[in-house]
């Protein structure tokens, strides 16, 4: 029996231990969260210039991922999560974090207020994505890398 159970606990320590793999390092987390963020406003930026149809259900999940996304975003740049799986994160960022915090809020709260009225046509989407835009420069000009 004594030995069963050593096995198991070695067994499940080894399910934890692979459990933790490159997908959950907060690099990973983060690239994944701006590159749903990115697809997103592609998909925003289809309808704008007339490639897509507009499509309310498109618009508004579109616009749900880069809301939900940038409120999460901030918080995968912990201490020792500077470097390593080619981020791309600029080390401003660590030495800013109440600055580069507050251009995520800012994408989120415009992006909310975009939802809050939803853009009904083509033209709106557009005027929206300028407003959108703007936020994703500013924070990738001062906190992105260009690699
Ligand atoms: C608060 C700052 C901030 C805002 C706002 C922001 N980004 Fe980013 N973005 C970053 C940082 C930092 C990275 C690099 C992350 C890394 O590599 O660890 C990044 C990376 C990306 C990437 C590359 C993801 C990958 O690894 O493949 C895309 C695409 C992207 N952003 C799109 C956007 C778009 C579109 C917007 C606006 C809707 C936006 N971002 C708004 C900071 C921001």
């Amino acid at each position: 029996m004594k030995s069963k159970a050593v096995f198991l606990a070695i067994a499940l320590a080894g399910l934890v231990a692979g459990a933790v793999t490159a997908a959950d390092e907060p690099q990973a987390v983060r690239q994944e969260l701006m590159k749903k963020i990115g697809a997103s406003t592609g998909a925003l930026a289809a309808i704008a210039k007339g490639e897509k149809p507009y499509d309310a259900a498109v618009v508004t999940a579109s616009l749900q991922t880069i809301s939900e996304n940038s409120k999460a975003f901030p918080d995968q740049f912990p201490a020792g999560s500077e470097t390593g799986l080619e981020t791309e994160a600029s080390p401003k960022i660590w030495e800013n974090m109440d600055d580069f915090r507050a251009k995520s809020v800012k994408l989120a709260t415009d992006v909310d207020a975009v939802l809050a009225q939803l853009p009904a046509d083509q033209a709106a989407v557009g005027a929206a994505l300028g407003v959108i835009g703007k936020d994703c420069a500013s924070c990738h000009e001062n906190y992105r890398i260009k690699k």
